[in-house]
């Protein structure tokens, strides 16, 4: 993964590229790094951990220099360390890299054998000699252009050189770059929300495209190294602020935003006087979809697989979902009447990206359901569904796997109605019910209290479990997600009625079972396989929509949501459960917005 920036100014641009680093944390924070031009000199400054470190360092022993570039890292190749944080810059060069460099191995062997030396364990050096040796006989242009091709894998680079103290080279194959434009500075930056506070004027650059800013221009080149001209954007305004305002962490921010983030998609999308979806241009005649093919990572594979239920329940179309990093890797039989749902908060997930380039390959037309509308996935979609949640910083996602819900119901919806498959009495009633959503979810919010107590449950627990059944499954598997990836207590999400098979062996004294049993078709049975678990000692935490239901002995805590319609219930299971990773990890004094070995944005397979 990673995120590089780089900046080139009439003025120093340090503090700059640091405050770009701390936006660019999502996608990597176990080191950074800084290296600017001095006086003809590449002034190189690392630290491992976080870019606060980065910033105490130069705080202490300040960077001057106007062109300059920066680096957060995730490990790939080589521990976290100092020593592999980027840039690695030799003599000549210093460089910043995301993405993968899949040869390294073999190029650091012919390098090696020509007494060449590395320092680092990292796949970059190899950028950073082979750019070396070619500036013996090249231009910086040239010299970059020869080294790409001999490099596999992925890559953005932002490169400085010590002897053309007024360019920066950048260059991508597979990881994004985009490049801003300012009066008398110019960037680079792994995303536009890292350029943002600089300019909102952005290009973006395909791939096998390279660049070359000064502070005063900037030229663009093609795989052939033939100059190009490139479409200038100006990036959207959002209404969601970039910091944490009264809350503690992103996350419990990003958590609380959620009646509004719901409200607005709902209000982007539904026409309230004539309570009607504004979904047009469907890719596909809609009566000819053949299939729906899902696909996402994560929390957004978790959304496919909740809306796989709502599609199944409401259309006469089949259903598939698959992981992208499956999916990119299966023998798949591409129809041109199926459609292809890609789902991603970032629209810059490796898998995913790549996953839609092989259906882009077989010319079948894609469509992405993102929250970042100038992202890789959503500039390479033929038809994009935004979900208008704003920008998600908190690294475990929340408020977009809402909005992904959100968007897909609502693209089911539409789709039902549109081919008849449900008269206009039940669409009207469920665009109805749908708009209740925002307040529910309020409620929701408001038990906040309890499901702090419901955490305590947690803190000496070996492990846990989340079950439920029908479109209650993938809400486990998310909770389990969130708990596990914020909290680093192993949690498990299981259709209930398949722990008899396996997983009931892991039920002991006390093993805390969170149980998922809205009012729905599979009630009952939830409750039967509940009883189960009771049997053998498992601690109960019973999340329900059902006034009825009374709490019994056997339940060591009960927790009610609002109920609108059992369509609507994956959604407002979800709230207690991410509120519960929270309160969790906050116990276990666990980096809520940053869980260690994770990043916000996966650039990398
Ligand atoms: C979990 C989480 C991840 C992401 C996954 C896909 O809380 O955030 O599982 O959902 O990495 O990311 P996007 O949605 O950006 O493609």
């Amino acid at each position: 993964m990673c995120g590089i920036i780089g900046i080139a100014s009439n003025k120093p641009v340090s503090i700059n590229i640091i405050n770009s680093l701390k936006k660019l944390e999502y996608r990597g924070y176990d080191s950074a790094g800084i290296a600017t031009l001095t006086d003809n000199t590449i002034n190189e400054k690392k630290c491992s951990g976080r870019v606060e470190e980065l910033e105490k360092i130069l705080f202490k022993t300040p960077s001057n220099g106007n062109i300059g570039i920066g680096h957060v890292r995730w490990a790939t190749h080589g521990v976290p360390n100092i020593t592999n944080a980027h840039p690695h810059s030799s003599e000549q060069v210093s460089v910043v890299h995301n993405g993968i460099i899949e040869n390294s191995d073999e190029i650091k062997k012919e390098l090696k054998a020509k007494g060449i030396k590395f320092k680092s364990q990292t796949d970059t050096e190899v950028v950073t000699l082979l750019i070396t040796e070619a500036l013996k006989e090249n231009k910086p242009l040239e010299s970059v252009f020869k080294t790409l091709k001999k490099l596999k894998g992925s890559f953005a680079l932002g490169i400085i050189f010590k002897n053309f103290s007024n360019i920066i080279i950048g260059a991508r194959r597979g990881s994004p770059l985009a490049v801003g434009y300012s009066k008398e500075e110019n960037y680079i930056g792994s995303d536009s929300y890292a350029l943002k506070s600089m300019t909102n004027k952005i290009s973006y650059l395909e791939d096998g495209e390279l660049c070359l800013l000064t502070k005063d221009e900037v030229s663009f080149y093609d795989e052939r190294l033939k100059k190009i001209n490139k479409k200038i954007l100006t990036l959207s305004e959002n209404g969601s602020s970039a910091d944490k305002g009264e809350y503690k962490h992103f996350m419990v921010k990003e958590i609380f935003e959620q009646p509004d983030t719901v409200k607005e998609c709902i209000e982007e999308y539904v026409d309230s006087s004539k309570k009607n979806i504004n979904i047009l241009n469907f890719p596909i005649d809609p009566q000819k979809i053949n299939k729906i093919i899902l696909i996402g990572c994560g929390t957004a594979y978790n959304s496919c697989l909740t809306a796989k239920y709502w599609f199944e329940e409401l259309t006469s179309i089949d259903v598939e979902i698959d992981i992208a990093s499956e999916f990119r890797y299966r023998n798949l039989k591409f129809n041109a009447k199926n459609l292809y749902i890609f789902v991603s908060q970032s629209g810059e997930t490796a898998d995913t990206a790549a996953a839609l380039d092989i259906c882009k390959k077989n010319n079948i037309k894609t469509c992405s359901v993102v929250n970042v509308i100038e992202s890789t996935i959503a500039r390479n979609s033929d038809w994009v569904l935004p979900i208008h949640a704003g920008i998600e910083i908190g690294v475990a996602s929340t408020k977009a796997f809402l909005g992904q819900l959100t968007v897909l119901y609502i693209l089911c919806l539409k789709l039902a109605f549109v081919r008849k498959d449900i008269d206009e009495k039940t669409y009207v009633k469920h665009v109805t019910n749908l708009k209740k959503l925002p307040d529910a979810i309020k409620k929701c919010i408001k038990s906040e209290n309890n499901v702090q107590l419901m955490a305590k449950e947690f803190i000496s627990a070996k492990g846990s479990m989340f079950l439920g059944r029908g479109p209650s499954f993938p809400i486990a598997l998310e909770g389990a997600l969130k708990l596990k990836e914020l909290s680093y207590l192993h949690a498990e999400g299981y259709p209930a009625g398949e722990m008899k098979h396996g997983p009931l062996a892991l039920i002991e004294e006390g093993l805390p079972v969170i149980v998922l049993a809205p009012m729905d078709k599979y009630f009952e049975k939830t409750i039967s396989n509940m009883q189960e678990v009771i049997a053998r000692g498992g601690k109960i935490l019973f999340i329900t929509d059902n006034k009825k239901e009374s709490l019994n002995e056997n339940i060591r805590f009960g927790l009610r949501v609002p109920h609108i319609d059992n369509l609507l219930s994956p959604i407002l299971l979800t709230l207690p459960l991410q509120m519960l990773a929270y309160h969790v990890a906050l116990l276990k004094n666990c980096d809520v917005d940053k869980p260690r070995n994770l990043a916000k944005s996966v650039t990398v397979e």
